[in-house]
């Protein structure tokens, strides 16, 4: 299938009644190794995010897809919502939707809560399920639709250590398989083990994006130097 890839984001701004939310968004997303978008509480790592999923419209600069994306990207949220109903349900919903027969789905859904290792719960409530094993729902509810591109906000953010090896193993599957992944984290452990390069944003403003290596052996900005003596240790 030809590629929705690069995505490129020229003088993104967005504005919500008088605040400015984006400032200048311009970043050219390409296929290949995890994205990972560190910066800030409110720098606007979750809009940047919601700007590229089309959650959120610009109100200046333009997004633009090498080619149509439709049902082709998808995006985990920090606090992923389950449906009333089992894992396994949950994670075949999005393909019903998509007006696959069940038999299908639901060999898919098997599949994918099989390789997020949860395939022994596939049946039970996924709202009684802890939250590390909602994240691994989530994530093999995303990985069902087979995107190019996957974008995750900080889906580590309330799980413990294992919980979040765990999680990065399976990203790491995922974009072996060939997904984009481009995920915002405040982890900078994980930003380094999961990261081919780092887009980092200060107070809406894309200021850097640099291979993962030079972004944090040397820097561009002071203001990503600050970030990253703040963070310390990781
Ligand atoms: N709907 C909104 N209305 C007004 N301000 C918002 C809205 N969404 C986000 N903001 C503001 O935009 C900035 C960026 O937010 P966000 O993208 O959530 O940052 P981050 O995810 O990096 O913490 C913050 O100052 C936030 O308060
Ligand atoms: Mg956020």
């Amino acid at each position: 299938m030809a590629s929705i890839l690069p995505l490129q984001l020229s003088h993104v701004r967005l504005a919500i009644g008088t605040t400015i939310v984006a400032e200048d968004f311009t970043l050219a997303l390409a296929a290949g190794d995890p994205t990972i978008v560190v910066g800030a509480n409110g720098s606007g790592k979750s809009t940047l995010l919601r700007l590229c999923h089309g959650l959120a419209i610009p109100t200046g600069g333009t997004i633009a897809w090498a080619r149509d994306p439709k049902g082709q990207q998808a995006m985990v949220f920090q606090r992923p919502s389950m449906l009333r109903r089992s894992a396994l349900a949950n994670v075949a919903y999005g393909l019903k939707l998509r007006g696959m027969p069940r038999e299908m789905r639901t060999a898919i859904a098997r599949d994918r809560l099989c390789r997020v290792g949860l395939e022994a719960i596939a049946d039970r409530p996924a709202r009684v399920l802890s939250g590390g094993e909602q994240a691994r729902v989530a994530l093999a509810r995303a990985w069902a639709l087979d995107p190019q591109i996957l974008f995750l906000d900080e889906p580590t953010a309330s799980l413990d250590p294992a919980a979040t090896r765990a999680l990065e193993d399976i990203l790491r599957a995922m974009a072996d398989e060939g997904t984009k992944i481009v995920m915002t984290t405040h982890n900078l452990g994980q930003a380094r083990r999961l990261g081919a390069d780092i887009v980092f944003l200060h107070r809406g403003r894309v200021l850097e994006h640099a291979p993962v290596e030079r972004f944090f052996r040397s820097p561009g900005t002071p203001e990503a130097a600050a970030y990253l003596a703040g963070e310390l240790p990781w």
